[in-house]
């Protein structure tokens, strides 16, 4: 029978994670089980950073931005001799399941102890909405609405001066925070994989916007694509819009979690303490889809590709 849980959070933070925590460790203790937490991820995991708590740990946390048990990288994680001291310290420790939060890379790293038979479920918690099996992380939503408010205050120095501001958002290689804080925004452009750039089409709709004596772009780019200093050079050349670029960076990862994020993370770690619970179940990892939560075999899950909002590339088109 299952005695002992642990849960861990890895890979960037994301707004949500200390909400997840809460939840799974709060369910866990209600159905009677032990509990404990893994600090600084996947490499607290292989250093042997367990801890057992009780309900006090996870008391006002729900709010909290970050993740009071820490992150961390760790791309060594996938060799053999490297993840067999995590699964030498999850069997020290007898602990039954292990239950991951994060992104991607934290679910390849949890596929591999599945792999030696340990039981782990994944939770998906990362600000890039980048993971196959789910149509929504925890994170995305608190990311989103940062970009946002961001981006309304540049609105207006923007407009003040009549500039065009091209400003940097993350999502790693996934476009989504680029995308839907376009259509939030009204943005005049967005630059992603999912929608890449045309300079012309580009240049030609600035070169307009300042013949009409418009008050200001905004272009959202997502990260890794291109120089957004180097594109503000050349549209200043090519346009004469006054232009300026502003990176995000890491604010968009702080701060205290949306309401719709505290619900999902909620939601999930219910989910995982289920299938924690069903014996009969193997490793999975969970998702949402179609606003139900769901669960996928660990194996299947890690095949999965983001699939992205349908029609969400055009309706920008059509409102810009
Ligand atoms: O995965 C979350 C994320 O914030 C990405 O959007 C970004 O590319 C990356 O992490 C940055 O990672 P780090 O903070 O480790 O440099």
């Amino acid at each position: 029978m299952v005695k002992r849980i642990a849960v861990l959070t890895s890979g960037g933070d994301a707004p949500g994670m200390n909400a997840c925590l809460r939840a799974c460790v709060r369910a866990g203790l209600y159905y009677g089980k032990e509990m404990y937490v893994v600090y600084d991820g996947l490499r607290g995991l292989v250093e042997g950073q367990i801890k057992q708590v009780n309900k006090d740990f996870t008391q006002d946390i729900i709010n909290r931005g970050g993740t009071i048990i820490r992150s961390a990288r760790l791309p060594e994680f996938k060799e053999e001799e490297v993840y067999m001291k995590a699964v030498d310290n999850l069997v020290d420790f007898e602990i039954d399941v292990l239950i991951g939060i994060g992104g991607d890379g934290t679910f390849k790293g949890l596929g591999c102890l599945s792999r030696k038979g340990i039981k782990v479920i994944g939770i998906p918690g990362t600000i890039d909405n980048d993971v196959g099996s789910t149509e929504q992380t925890i994170g995305f939503s608190t990311a989103l609405n940062t970009i946002c408010e961001c981006v309304d205050k540049l609105k207006d120095t923007s407009g003040s001066h009549q500039r065009c501001s091209l400003i940097e958002v993350m999502g790693r290689h996934c476009g989504d925070l680029a995308l839907y804080s376009a259509l939030a925004e009204g943005a005049e452009g967005v630059i992603c994989v999912e929608h890449p750039l045309k300079e012309d089409k580009l240049f030609r709709k600035l070169r307009k916007m300042k013949a009409q004596n418009k008050s200001h772009a905004i272009i959202i780019v997502s990260e890794n694509l291109l120089d957004i200093h180097d594109l503000a050079k050349k549209i200043e050349k090519e346009t004469g819009f006054d232009t300026r670029t502003e990176v995000l960076g890491r604010l968009q990862r702080g701060g205290s979690p949306s309401a719709e994020d505290r619900v999902l993370a909620a939601r999930m770690a219910g989910m995982a303490i289920n299938i924690a619970l069903d014996e009969s179940l193997d490793s999975q990892i969970v998702g949402i889809k179609s606003g139900n939560i769901v669960r996928y075999p660990i194996e299947e899950a890690l095949k999965m590709e983001h699939e992205h909002t349908h029609g969400l590339r055009d309706l920008i088109d059509i409102l810009q």
